[in-house]
């Protein structure tokens, strides 16, 4: 059952025996923020991911927030795409009006809890072509290897947005920026749910040229690499696999 306020984040779900955690803020790693790196402030989103943080949510009501949330953030991501003018004719009058123009998007997921925010994202972006990458960690070099790689032939040509709830250690994201990158894409964003300091930082430093649109930057990174704090595994609560 969920408590009827949202307006007390309390202790976040978990992994940590230490007291509540404060949302908003990091220990250790100066975290970021400007122009290329985002985040979300709006009540709505805080309120959704309060609910998306707590253990007792159930699979069907996860899904759900991280749609609405995917939408949101869909939302912001786009906020600099380019316009220009047509005219069009109303039924009371003639006007010039703005429509999307620019490079066409590509969403690309990072296998699997990516997949989870694409309903979302595509809600808004109802025309974008959609990739997927694959990657596991090498448990012997930690290092990440791609096991899968399928994105449209032109995404070179395209914005590419590449989606992954968490932004943990970074090293996914790393990993599938620079795969993209190889196959020629030249503008790219990556959009998360929540992100450590420790990710961002991993990332900024990694792909100064890509901008990170994040719903909510927590306070640090356990030593599982889970983030802190969070909301889990977000692939198992997306599928129910745990
Ligand atoms: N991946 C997750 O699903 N959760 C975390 O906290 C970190 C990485």
């Amino acid at each position: 059952m969920q408590p009827d306020s949202p307006h007390t984040a309390g202790r976040a779900p978990g992994r940590s025996q230490a007291g509540p955690h404060a949302l908003g803020g990091s220990i250790g790693v100066p975290v970021e923020r400007g122009a290329d790196v985002t985040e979300i402030t709006h009540p709505l989103m805080q309120h959704k991911l309060t609910y998306l943080r707590m253990a007792e949510t159930t699979t069907d009501n996860f899904r759900r927030l991280v749609r609405e949330i995917a939408a949101m953030l869909a939302y912001e991501v786009t906020r600099d795409l380019q316009t220009e003018t047509i005219t069009i004719t109303t039924p009371v009058a003639t006007c010039q009006a703005p429509v999307i123009s620019g490079k066409k998007l590509c969403l690309v997921s990072i296998l699997r809890a990516g997949n989870g925010m694409l309903d979302g994202m595509i809600d808004l972006l109802p025309g974008a072509r959609v990739g997927h990458v694959g990657l596991y960690r090498d448990p012997d070099t930690l290092e990440p290897v791609e096991y899968y790689f399928k994105v449209p032939d032109d995404i070179h040509e395209r914005l590419v947005i590449v989606v992954d709830p968490m932004l943990a250690t970074g090293n996914s994201a790393i990993a599938a920026l620079g795969r993209l990158k190889e196959a020629g894409v030249t503008s790219l964003k990556l959009v998360n749910l929540l992100a450590s300091p420790e990710g961002i930082k991993a990332v900024r430093e990694a792909h100064p040229d890509v901008s990170i649109t994040v719903a909510a930057i927590d306070e640090r990174l356990d030593e599982h690499g889970y983030i802190i704090p969070g909301l889990g595994d977000a692939g198992d609560r997306i599928f129910g696999t745990k």
